[in-house]
């Protein structure tokens, strides 16, 4: 077998620019999500007020209507993955209680081009057991972020999340991160775990989404019966975070966040 080297999609600076205007719509709405994720609101709740800042800003969803091979078009513009849900829960009826643990993902698209983040909320007050995976997972990411730097290769991305969570909780393997640009998911697919100095070499207007899952428990997870929702399989609860970063002739330029960051 020959093994196909991904073409990763370079993006000019122009067009790093429009994602930056779609990363700033993300960020604005996981911000008034996180706002708004109190005990007693819905997770639908928070779907319908995700679709009102991407109306206010003329930007539409990278979510809804989105279908995986095979896979049952996404029916939401969030996904809002509650406790042991690890990633795309769909939102709904389900009521937020004091002390969950919620991860709010969603993607909005700005002149065809597409921004990606995900963060965990501490609903009402949380254990330090929940506050510290989330916080730890957090950390990852960013140390995930920070590799995303011309020439290094893309496993330095997957080792330094990994060393990150330095084995203190499980890394979900199933699930990982992505090329992200004129499509949500895009080449290459980015491991959370495994070695350095593996992969292609990254270049200034790359794009990556980096989203690292970690559980209390162990790391294997299923997918529910509504053909999306993945939980851990034992039941552990779990924390996701995701950014999206451009690798520029500066260093790591993440795209999702509020604050204009440059790592
Ligand atoms: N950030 C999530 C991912 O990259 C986005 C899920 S897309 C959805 O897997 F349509 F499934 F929600
Ligand atoms: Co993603």
């Amino acid at each position: 077998m020959f093994r196909r080297k991904p073409a990763i999609e370079i993006k000019s600076p122009d067009q790093l620019a429009v994602m930056r205007q779609a990363g700033l719509v993300v960020a604005r709405t996981l911000a008034a999500i996180s706002e708004a994720a109190t005990p007693g609101n819905t997770t639908g709740s928070l779907d319908e007020l995700a679709r009102d800042v991407l109306s206010d800003h003329g930007a539409t969803s990278s979510f809804l209507h989105y279908r995986p091979h095979g896979a049952i078009p996404y029916p939401a513009v969030i996904c809002a993955s509650v406790n042991d849900e690890v990633v795309h829960g769909i939102p709904g009826d389900r009521v937020l209680a004091d002390g969950d643990l919620l991860s709010v993902d969603f993607g909005a698209v700005v002149d065809g081009w597409h921004g990606d983040a995900a963060v965990s909320i501490l609903v009402g007050r949380a254990s330090a057991e929940i506050a510290e995976l989330s916080r730890t997972t957090e950390a990852s990411m960013w140390a995930g972020l920070a590799a995303a730097r011309a020439g290094n290769h893309l496993t330095d991305i997957s080792h330094a999340v990994e060393q990150a969570i330095g084995g203190r909780y499980g890394v979900v393997e199933e699930y990982g991160g992505h090329g992200i640009g004129s499509r949500m998911h895009m080449d290459p697919h980015i491991l959370n775990y495994g070695p350095p100095g593996r992969g292609p070499v990254l270049e200034p207007g790359m794009a990556l989404a980096i989203e690292p899952m970690a559980t209390l428990g162990s790391a294997e997870v299923m997918v529910l019966a509504d053909g999306w929702t993945v939980s851990t399989a034992d039941g552990s609860w779990a924390s996701h975070w995701e950014h999206t970063v451009a690798v520029t002739e500066d260093g790591p330029w993440v795209l999702t966040s509020l604050a204009d960051v440059r790592l």
